[in-house]
C-alpha cells in the first residue's frame, strides 16, 4: 500500500475511535438528564464506532502495513437538548461519510482496488448510519415539548439491540 494510503487509513482509525468517545460523552450528558433509554442506544453506538475503528485497524495490519493512532479531540460536552445531541451527533456522521468518499477517492485515484470492498462496506454504513440518526431527529422535533411523547422515544432508544459491527 503506498504511504499516502496508509496514512489516511491510520488517520480513518483516530476519526472512528475519536467518534465513538464522542458518542461516549453523549451517553453521559444523556444518563446525567435521565433519559436511560437514549443514553443505551449512544452506548452501543460508542460501541460500534470501536469496532469500526478496529476494522480499519485489522484492515491496515492485513496489508502488512504499521498502525499509528493519532490523539483523541476532547468531546463536546455540553447540549442544550436531546435534539441538539442528536443533531451533532448527524454532523459528526456526515463529516464521516465525507472521509470515507475521500479515502474511496484516494484509493481508486492510486489504483489500490483491495481497499474498495472495505471502503464499499463503510459507504452503506454511512447510509445507514445518517438515515438512522435523521430519524430519530424527526421523531425528537415531533416530540418536542410533549413530556410523554419524549419518554416513549426514550424507551423506544432504550430497545436498540447491540452488535458492533
Ligand atoms: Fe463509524
Ligand atoms: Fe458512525
Amino acid at each position: 500500500m503506498k504511504p499516502e494510503l496508509t496514512a489516511a487509513f491510520n488517520e480513518q482509525i483516530t476519526r472512528e475511535f475519536s467518534s465513538s468517545y464522542q458518542y461516549l460523552a453523549m451517553a453521559a450528558w444523556l444518563e446525567a438528564r435521565s433519559f436511560p433509554g437514549m443514553a443505551h442506544w449512544m452506548r452501543l453506538q460508542s460501541e460500534e464506532e470501536w469496532a469500526h475503528g478496529m476494522k480499519f485497524y485489522q484492515f491496515v495490519l492485513d496489508r502488512s502495513q504499521v498502525v499509528e493512532l493519532g490523539p483523541i479531540p476532547a468531546p463536546d460536552v455540553d447540549f442544550d437538548s436531546p435534539l441538539a445531541v442528536f443533531a451533532r451527533s448527524l454532523a459528526a456522521e456526515e463529516a464521516v461519510t465525507a472521509a470515507i468518499n475521500d479515502l474511496y477517492a484516494l484509493a481508486t485515484e492510486l489504483r489500490d482496488y483491495a481497499s474498495l470492498p472495505l471502503l464499499d462496506w463503510f459507504v452503506n454504513e454511512q447510509v445507514e448510519e445518517e438515515a438512522t440518526v435523521s430519524q430519530v431527529i424527526d421523531d425528537l422535533e415531533r416530540a418536542e415539548g410533549e413530556g410523554h411523547a419524549l419518554l416513549m422515544l426514550d424507551r423506544e432508544l432504550g430497545a436498540r439491540v447491540g452488535g458492533a459491527g
